[in-house]
């Protein structure tokens, strides 16, 4: 039955896409990085950076794949890194600007970050004055909390309570500006313009007075812009009101919106057990290969499924790990699922293979190029040593 290809008689849409790849070219797991949706989120990003006047950087936590880093960088500004590793992998391989945000930089890491980053962004002013003396030439900010946040889920709100994230008002320190060229503040996840602006808003009353001073401002990610229905005008207008009122260039550090539907993880059905439900034991895991499910969590969506019991054949997808939470999640199918077949997970480019870790011992997915051209390019494969040279 191996390759039985599940979905693959039918043409395989989503989000407006064919997907025109053979799910059967390669050994399963493998995660496929779709080079013509990734154009057209780029398309649409080009398009708000040229009409708003502002910078748009990729946020490589999100999506790290280097080699594609070509491509974006005709596209955009530069990237933003978490750390040294993050802004190593864009001054290989990535033309544009090169910004570091670290919730506290160490003495070590400092030199290497000098040679490969203009644009640094510290986490408080004890960071800034431990540092100042080695930024000459350098384009420094400040991380600000405006300790606004429309969005629930604390693991994700950098504006919490006790937050260690950014500067609060309480602590900015005015007397400590000189230098600083530039104010970041993130706090949005997934979200839409009127967020943005409701968060613009506070950061403004708390913090408008030092705008003026500033070259730039820095709205960090979660700007969901290539999701379908987010209002791009409302952006522009907001960007173009800021960048007018306070001379300051305005920049948007954006990652899932980068790779948004981008991406597939194509998984293979290894047996099919019993347990008051059916359930099927893919080649995957929801621990291993795709955390953000768990963490989250979400429920991602595999091309031709329904929701549990909304078609005729209910299946709880597990994963190979020992976890007994490493769970996907219940989805229904039209017909009965069999060993061997393929599912394909949708949005799988973002915040998955960044996250990965090879728990119990558990193979990575391959990494695929499926070109604008329709070729298919395997960019990586993980083996036994990517397990153990790690420990
Ligand atoms: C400082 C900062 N910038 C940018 C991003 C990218 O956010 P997103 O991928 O939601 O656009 C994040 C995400 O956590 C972040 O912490």
């Amino acid at each position: 039955m191996r390759g039985r290809g599940l979905r693959a008689a039918a043409p395989l849409v989503f989000g407006g896409y064919m997907i025109k790849f053979d799910i059967n070219a390669f050994e399963t797991p493998y995660f496929v990085i779709d080079e013509a949706a990734l154009i057209h989120n780029l398309d649409i990003l080009a398009d708000v950076r040229a009409r708003a006047g502002c910078k748009i950087l990729l946020a490589q936590k999100a999506f790290s794949a280097y080699h594609v880093y070509p491509l974006i960088s005709r596209y955009l500004d530069g990237t933003c890194a978490s750390g040294l590793h993050e802004a190593q992998l864009a001054h290989e391989y990535f033309v544009g600007e090169n910004h570091v945000f670290s919730p506290a930089f160490t003495d070590k890491e400092m030199p290497e970050l000098l040679e490969m980053c203009d644009h640094f962004v510290f986490n408080s002013f004890g960071q800034w004055e431990r540092f100042r003396e080695r930024m000459d030439g350098k384009n420094c900010g400040i991380r600000i909390n405006p300790e606004f946040s429309t969005q629930g889920a604390a693991i994700y709100n950098p504006c919490a309570p006790n937050s260690r994230l950014g500067v609060t008002r309480e602590h900015f320190r005015a007397d400590m500006l000189d230098g600083i060229k530039g104010l970041h503040f993130h706090t949005l996840c997934q979200q839409d313009a009127k967020d943005l602006a409701a968060t613009f808003m506070a950061a403004e009353k708390a913090f408008g007075e030092f705008f003026g001073r500033m070259k730039w401002l820095n709205f960090g990610g979660g700007h969901h812009i290539t999701k379908e229905g987010y209002n791009i005008e409302m952006l522009i207008q907001l960007i173009k009101n800021v960048s007018a009122k306070y001379s300051v260039e305005v920049y948007l550090e954006p990652g899932e919106a980068i790779a948004l539907d981008a991406g597939y993880l194509v998984s293979e059905v290894v047996d099919i057990v019993q347990n008051d439900m059916n359930i099927a034991i893919m080649d995957t895991s929801a621990a291993c290969h795709m955390p953000d499910v768990l963490e989250m969590p979400y429920r991602p969506y595999i091309i031709g499924s329904g929701e549990a019991d909304e078609k005729a054949h209910t299946y709880r997808l597990g994963g190979p790990s020992c976890l007994a939470g490493d769970i996907i999640g219940d989805y229904s199918f039209d017909a009965p699922l069999q060993i061997g077949d393929r599912l394909v997970f949708t949005d799988m480019a973002i915040y998955s293979m960044v996250k990965t870790n090879t728990f119990n011992g558990i193979k990575l997915p391959s990494i695929v190029l499926h070109k604008a051209n329709g070729n298919m390019e395997m960019l990586k494969t993980f083996w036994y040593d990517d397990f153990k040279r790690r420990l």
